[in-house]
């Protein structure tokens, strides 16, 4: 028999950029039965397990786009993983070589991840963190590891720190998308500050179609900067954000207010993530959730508001302690 003909259909992505942001948003009516409505969106849908998918694809492109990079060039980065894990994506994909320096305290998971996509990571040695907690004193001894390679070889560095096309990637796709899946009804919106990437570009979109929006940074406790306090509590456990230093591309124009989360909230929710709504996901993800419920019970919003957040990774990216996968959630 012959076989059938073959249709075109566009059901197929030509590649896994193709799957990388118009992530679902999710009704938290479970967890937060209201008033209020918290909704979130599902990075860890994209395919490297996080948000940080988007500013990868961004920032690559942007660099080949004004010759910082040239097609087939290695490319260089420093993160707390997840970065990684999306630029081992698009370098898989765009076939880059990768090599990625991260802080020996942060998730092995991200490490064997970019590995299985074909980067190198070199884990640096914490100076001052332990494992599952890194601070900015961590980061910056993988930073100055990678520097040197950057120096020795003069290769393409991402920079995700500095590079604008961060903010672009969230102020082009993350923004537009939740004012269309809102259908423009969001009051609020609340993110945690790694580079500040998400929250200084969806913000300000956000902020441009609604003026009246809210939008809130979510600061670990005792690493609360942009709120303007001094740093008592370098580590915690919400790793790829808190770094306890303003980030360089974060908008003061966009931020009406700063919500701190605890080590202990931010479990807390992770695991009512779990168990309410069936969503494995991260630390950030449970502190940005925490901080949503906070939000919505300070009363400073109309009693129905609509507050969208970020569910930044997914859990499987963790080993949690055994303490907290019992912890009770009463
Ligand atoms: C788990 C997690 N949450 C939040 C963030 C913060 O994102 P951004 O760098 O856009 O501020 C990161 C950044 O790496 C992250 O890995």
């Amino acid at each position: 028999m012959a076989p059938a003909p073959r249709v075109e259909t566009n059901e197929i992505k030509s590649s896994a950029l193709e799957l990388i942001g118009n992530t679902p948003l999710v009704a938290l009516d479970r967890l937060h039965p209201g008033p209020g409505r918290i909704l979130a969106k599902c990075e860890f849908m994209n395919p490297g397990g996080s948000i940080k998918d988007r500013s990868s694809l961004y920032m690559i492109n942007a660099a080949l786009r004004n010759g910082e990079l040239k097609p087939g060039n290695p490319i260089l980065e420093v993160t707390s993983g997840n970065q990684g894990c999306g630029l081992a994506v698009v370098a898989a994909v765009k076939d880059h070589p990768l090599t990625i320096y991260m802080s020996a305290g942060n998730s092995e998971q991200r490490a064997i991840q970019m590995e299985a996509c074909g980067a190198k990571c070199i884990r640096v040695p914490q100076v001052e963190g332990v494992y599952g907690k890194v601070t900015y004193a961590d980061v910056q001894a993988a930073e100055e590891e990678c520097l040197k390679t950057v120096e020795k070889t003069g290769h393409f560095l991402v920079n995700q720190f500095y590079n604008e096309a961060n903010v672009q990637a969230h102020y082009e796709m993350t923004g537009p998308e939740i004012w269309r899946q809102t259908g423009g009804h969001v009051d609020a919106f609340v993110a945690t500050a790694g580079t500040s990437g998400t929250f200084s570009g969806t913000s300000k979109y956000l902020k441009e179609k609604n003026p009246a929006l809210k939008a809130y940074i979510v600061e670990p406790e005792g690493a609360e900067v942009i709120a303007g306090k001094p740093v008592w509590k370098a580590c915690h456990k919400l790793q790829g954000s808190g770094y306890g230093v303003v980030p360089a591309l974060f908008k003061y124009d966009v931020m009406d207010g700063t919500l701190s989360v605890s080590d202990e909230e931010a479990v807390q929710y992770k695991r009512l993530l779990g168990v309410k709504e069936g969503l494995y996901v991260g630390y950030t993800s449970g502190a940005n959730v925490a901080a949503a419920v906070k939000l919505l019970q300070a009363g400073c919003l109309p009693e129905h508001a609509w507050v969208v957040t970020m569910l930044n990774d997914t859990g499987l990216k963790y080993s949690p302690t055994p303490d907290e996968v019992k912890s009770d959630d009463s």
